[in-house]
């Protein structure tokens, strides 16, 4: 058998040992909805430390576990904390967590990151609907032999991001008094922030946000057969739109401040899936 799936298997064992939950919706909390968890009624929390062979995220503010719970009545499973491809990791380990999540029993994905406004009508704290991706500025997820009992060598990826959950999103947004940019985000693999003449490059490409996150998270969940669909929050401009210098702390800052209205989008969202 091919060793990745054997390593997801294995995972998949660890976690059955300890829970049969099984979710519907799978939420991968990024930066400022690291606290979301407040939004849950919480049944059971697994720390990633404890599913062997699972990549631990080494980053300040990704510390790790997977929370099972119900949003209102739709079961869920919500990554707090992800893995990044910059920290070493293969990417295969980078996307075992969402494979993971599939198996678990989840349909459907929900992908949130920070990303750096690209577009230049965005401002920092605007949330964007993810419309589309640009994949090629990171080492694709599907790579070496292809898991078969996932899904197929070439996988179709015209419409990763669900119609149907994209228009639940701007439906919401809207019932809400939410304001909702939309675009197309790019992931780079990081961990340095851009510099001005890439950010003037992706902006040339069609590109409206960028991040380090997301879109891999993305490839694997189509490639096995999950509904995505994600939303950005807009931490700060891109490198060169403003005149100060970028840092991980601003980052987050600006994302805490966006918090309330991005855990209120994503609940009323959740609230609302047919799964
Ligand atoms: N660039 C890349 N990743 C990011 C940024 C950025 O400007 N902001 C938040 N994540």
């Amino acid at each position: 058998m091919n060793q990745e799936y054997e390593k997801l298997l294995r995972c998949l064992d660890r976690v059955r040992q300890k829970t049969d939950f099984i979710p519907r919706v799978a939420l991968v909390l990024g930066s400022g909805l690291g606290d979301y968890a407040q939004d849950i009624q919480i049944e059971y929390e697994l720390p990633y430390g404890d599913i062997a062979g699972f990549p631990v995220s080494t980053v300040p503010g990704h510390a790790g576990k997977f929370i099972f719970g119900r949003i209102d009545q739709v079961p869920v499973v919500c990554m707090k904390g992800r893995v990044h491809y910059y920290e070493g990791y293969p990417v295969s380990d980078v996307v075992l967590p969402i494979r993971l999540m599939k198996l678990m029993g989840a349909g459907i994905l929900f992908l949130t990151n920070a990303a750096g406004g690209v577009n230049s009508s965005f401002h920092a704290g605007d949330l964007m609907l993810i419309r589309d991706h640009i994949s090629v500025f990171a080492p694709n997820p599907l790579i070496g032999e292809n898991i078969e009992e996932l899904g197929t060598r070439f996988p179709d990826m015209s419409a990763v991001y669900d119609g149907e959950l994209q228009h639940l999103i701007r439906r919401k947004a809207a019932e809400h008094g939410i304001f909702l940019q939309q675009g197309i985000y790019a992931q780079l693999t990081g961990p340095s922030f851009e510099s001005p003449a890439e950010i003037r490059m992706l902006r040339l490409l069609g590109c409206d946000a960028v991040g380090m996150s997301t879109v891999v998270e993305a490839i694997a969940a189509n490639h096995c057969g999950m509904r995505v669909c994600g939303i950005s929050c807009i931490s700060n401009l891109a490198a060169g739109m403003n005149p100060s210098p970028l840092s991980h702390k601003e980052v987050q800052e600006a994302a805490d401040m966006a918090a309330p209205h991005f855990k209120k989008l994503v609940t009323e969202t959740i609230k609302d899936m047919k799964v």
